[in-house]
């Protein structure tokens, strides 16, 4: 091995101890199953003393029965009986692993379950804030790995010790018992063992780490390959691509080999402990039975004691590298189960009402990462929008319009001022009164898997299925969900992958409308539909607006200039005020932006 990869093996396996702190709270997972695990600590005991309890019979019906001389006639009967025991002795071991595997088995993911519920709920809670430093998938993909690592400690930690402490001590007791000197000489294979043992495992981890890596490169290139084949055959680098390929498998095969090895030099070493065992106890026991000082029986149970040595102390090695290995993962998952929600509700926080629904920016100022000193990207806005009216935001991509969008949310808070919702600053009412009132539609329309009216009922899940189509028929979505597949029992794929982006738009509009909110944002809503649907739904989207304090932003002029306000944004400035004839009387940015529009 290099001495890199040593550096490696130091690196994986010096820092990582469990602090006590970690360790104490993993338990602790483990605590509402606390009589599951009693139970299965008590079955542990007993089948280990079930499995020690064997060599003693074979022991007892050697010497009793079979090298004491009696008449053949006892002795058959003695032996048949030792081995009707022993197969009872058996059948109840078997029946006591069975309750205690099971046993774990329940403790172990009980608590990895509550850990994977606690860490979604977690997540659900969590600030945006958090999301824009931490990408999202990363975080639940790695969560899940972790707490999928603790499996090995959570389910099995406790009782393998268990055991394996007690086979390890009871077989020696046993031999002891038997002849100290020989249980003294046997145990000189005990320590070349443990020491293999713990050399082998850490290096086998390590290979099959490599191991692992490769392999995930060699999938990854194979499903690069087949998802751009277009692009491959299009650039006619098929050639360069297989030699990139076979040289990825060439590599994995050493991979494996070198893994492989670890086995071949290994497993030989332990057959050579244990014939090294066996030998010491033929050789020197049986000078002590033929001194008379050991029987036959005592002989051969040490044979068997000796095999059970080796089991135990490759479990507490492998126990022991689990313990490591998870302490990052454990760390790691208490980490973000203590990472705290910036944005939460205020202890006073109170439970806002039926909106009015009048919007009030206070000399807003913001900027997504307030320890910056960079410019900000909302700058001294003001602005107020009474019960019914709809507003208007216009202004070039990363002018700041969608920033006012979450600040009404609260998914951020400002630096300085205030946003207010009839009269009451939304940091001081609770986020999930907030946003009830508020229902939002975006450009990136997310879906979730299932059926297209569970969709619709997303945000207001004892809606009707008539209250349902009813809303559908307003915006005049109805027919277009009627013409899917299977109509609104049609099955939505992941995020909406099974629709076309104007299909899931609609849906999206009429979910928002079906959450029957009192202020209503559409951001960039309609960029996804063709401009006939858009005309369609233009119509129906006033006749929301009139009953709803609306916030609208949209690249298409024609959905805002119905607006009775339009505010146009520049770097996070507002610039320009006032209707739409107003701005065009005015002769700014916005009437400059409206002759584009028209051209077109
Ligand atoms: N989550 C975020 N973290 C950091 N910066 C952001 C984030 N979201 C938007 N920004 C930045 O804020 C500015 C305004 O963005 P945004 O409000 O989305 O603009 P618009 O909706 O007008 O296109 C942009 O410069 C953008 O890069
Ligand atoms: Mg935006």
């Amino acid at each position: 091995m290099s001495a890199a990869e040593d550096n490696e093996l130091e690196e994986q396996f010096a820092q990582k101890r469990m602090s006590s702190g970690t360790f104490v709270r993993l338990m602790r997972c483990v605590a509402p199953y606390r009589r599951t695990f009693v139970v299965n600590l008590v079955f542990t005991v007993l089948a280990t003393a079930s499995a020690l309890l064997g060599p003693q019979l074979l022991q007892w019906g050697i010497d009793h029965h079979l090298t004491r001389l009696v008449d053949a006639a006892t002795a058959r009967t003695g032996v048949l009986w030792v081995s009707a025991i022993y197969l009872a002795n058996l059948l109840v071991g078997w029946g006591l692993s069975v309750v205690q595997v099971r046993s774990a088995i329940t403790v172990g993911q009980g608590a990895m379950n509550d850990l994977r519920v606690a860490v979604f709920e977690h997540i659900q809670r969590l600030s945006l804030s958090f999301f824009d430093r931490t990408q999202q998938g990363r975080i639940i993909a790695r969560a899940d790995s972790d707490i999928e690592s603790l499996d090995r400690v959570l389910t099995w930690g406790a009782n393998q010790m268990l055991s394996s402490a007690l086979t390890l001590l009871g077989a020696l007791a046993l031999m002891l018992r038997y002849d100290w000197r020989l249980c003294l000489a046997v145990s000189v294979v005990i320590p070349p063992l443990a020491w293999s043992t713990r050399v082998f495992q850490r290096r086998a981890m390590l290979a099959y780490r490599h191991m692992r890596e490769q392999g995930s490169r060699l999938t990854a290139a194979a499903a690069e390959g087949i998802a751009g084949v277009r692009v491959v055959q299009a650039f006619a680098r098929e050639d360069v691509n297989l030699g990139q390929y076979q040289e990825l498998g060439e590599e994995y095969g050493r991979r494996v080999l070198s893994a492989a090895r670890l086995f071949h030099t290994y497993l030989p070493f332990v057959g050579v402990l244990s014939g090294l065992g066996t030998a010491i106890i033929l050789g020197y026991g049986g000078t002590l039975a033929l001194r008379g000082e050991l029987s036959v029986g005592e002989l051969a149970a040490f044979i068997l004691y000796l095999g059970m040595f080796f089991g135990p102390i490759q479990t507490m090695g492998d126990l022991y590298n689990a313990l490591l290995s998870t302490a990052a993962s454990a760390e790691r998952v208490f980490g973000l189960l203590d990472t705290e929600p910036q944005i939460r509700d205020r202890p006073d926080a109170t439970v806002l009402g039926t909106a009015e629904g009048r919007i009030r920016f206070e000399g807003v100022c913001f900027r997504y990462d307030s320890t910056s000193a960079d410019r900000w990207i909302l700058d001294d806005i003001d602005f107020e929008v009474r019960p019914g009216e709809t507003l208007a935001l216009v202004g070039a991509t990363g002018s700041g319009k969608s920033s006012i969008v979450s600040l009404l949310m609260r998914f951020y808070e400002p630096q300085r001022g205030r946003v207010m919702l009839d009269g009451c600053d939304v940091a001081s009412v609770t986020l999930e009164s907030l946003h009830r009132q508020i229902a939002i539609v975006t450009q990136d329309n997310f879906l979730f898997t299932g059926t297209v009216m569970e969709n619709l009922r997303f945000a207001r899940p004892e809606a009707t299925e008539a209250e349902i189509r009813q809303a559908a028929e307003t915006l005049g979505t109805d027919d277009v969900i009627r013409k899917l597949k299977d109509g609104y029992e049609t099955r939505v794929g992941e995020r909406g992958s099974s629709l076309s982006a104007g299909e899931r738009q609609l849906i999206c509009f009429t979910r928002a409308l079906v959450a029957r909110p009192r202020i209503l944002v559409l951001d960039e809503a309609t960029s996804a539909v063709d401009p006939a649907t858009e005309a369609r739904i233009q119509h129906a989207l006033e006749r929301l607006f009139e009953k709803r304090t609306s916030l609208v932003i949209a690249h298409r002029l024609s959905t805002v200039r119905h607006a009775t306000r339009i505010l146009v944004l520049d770097h996070g400035r507002v610039v320009e005020q006032g209707t739409h004839d107003e701005l065009v009387a005015q002769g700014g940015r916005y009437a400059a932006l409206y002759r584009e529009f028209v051209r077109e």
